[in-house]
């Protein structure tokens, strides 16, 4: 972990709302929290990037809220894309990746950011990051709010880290359990007991997107 990347902060002040006690174990990282760390994120993200004909690549979903505060401190000119990209498995595990949007922006001899909510087996910014490569950018910076050293798979790290966590299952500020919670303004702990119940169907269902990250 780089020093300057900020761990968790106890924060016994910052109270789940009352709709949310049955679900969300308590608040990881407030508001103010992560305005204040995009904000110092951005500075050496626009000292990087200088210059350079910066292209914004972003993973959806998860990455709504980041993205949107990210860009907004990014005080430089840039182009902005996505891509569609999806973990289906079982269970809590991340399966495989399906693609579900392709880049459509010329990425040829740009520097590329590539943006991602969190970085937690790091299958997903692994491929993503080949699948790019073909595409002969400049160079590719990775950036990630959150990441979960501890579940790392593929040798992959990001360059820009808002906060390093343990293994905890995190949601919302743009990340899901079942597509449910990224409207949270905050990143919470979701309650074993959510996780838990979906994980033992009581009766056939599709298979959903329930990896561990949410
Ligand atoms: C999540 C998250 C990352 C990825 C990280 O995406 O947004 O892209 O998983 O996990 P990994 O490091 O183990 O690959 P998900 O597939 O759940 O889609 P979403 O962004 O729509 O939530």
């Amino acid at each position: 972990m780089s020093p300057s990347v900020p761990e968790i902060h106890a924060r016994p002040t910052a109270r789940v709302p009352r709709r949310l006690r049955q679900e969300v174990e308590r608040i990881l990282f407030t508001e103010d929290q992560i305005a204040q760390r995009i904000r110092s994120m951005s500075r050496g993200i626009v000292r990087d990037f200088t210059g350079r004909e910066m292209v914004v690549v972003s993973l959806l979903n998860g990455t709504v809220m980041f993205l949107a505060d990210l860009i907004r401190n990014l005080s430089l000119p840039l182009r902005l894309d996505f891509i569609g990209v999806s973990s289906y498995g079982a269970g809590t595990e991340s399966g495989d990746l399906v693609f579900t949007k392709e880049l459509r922006l010329d990425v040829r001899g740009r520097d590329v950011l590539l943006v991602d909510d969190i970085l937690d087996t790091g299958k997903t910014l692994y491929q993503v990051r080949d699948r790019l490569r073909v595409l002969k950018p400049r160079r590719i910076k990775t950036c990630v709010l959150l990441n979960k050293a501890a579940r790392r798979v593929e040798a992959v790290e990001a360059d820009y880290v808002g906060f390093e966590i343990p293994d905890f299952f995190v949601v919302g500020y743009g990340l899901d359990f079942a597509e449910r919670y990224r409207n949270l303004p905050f990143v919470g702990v979701l309650h074993p007991h959510v996780y838990a119940r979906a994980a033992q169907p009581i009766k056939p269902t599709r298979p959903g997107k329930t990896r561990a990250q949410g």
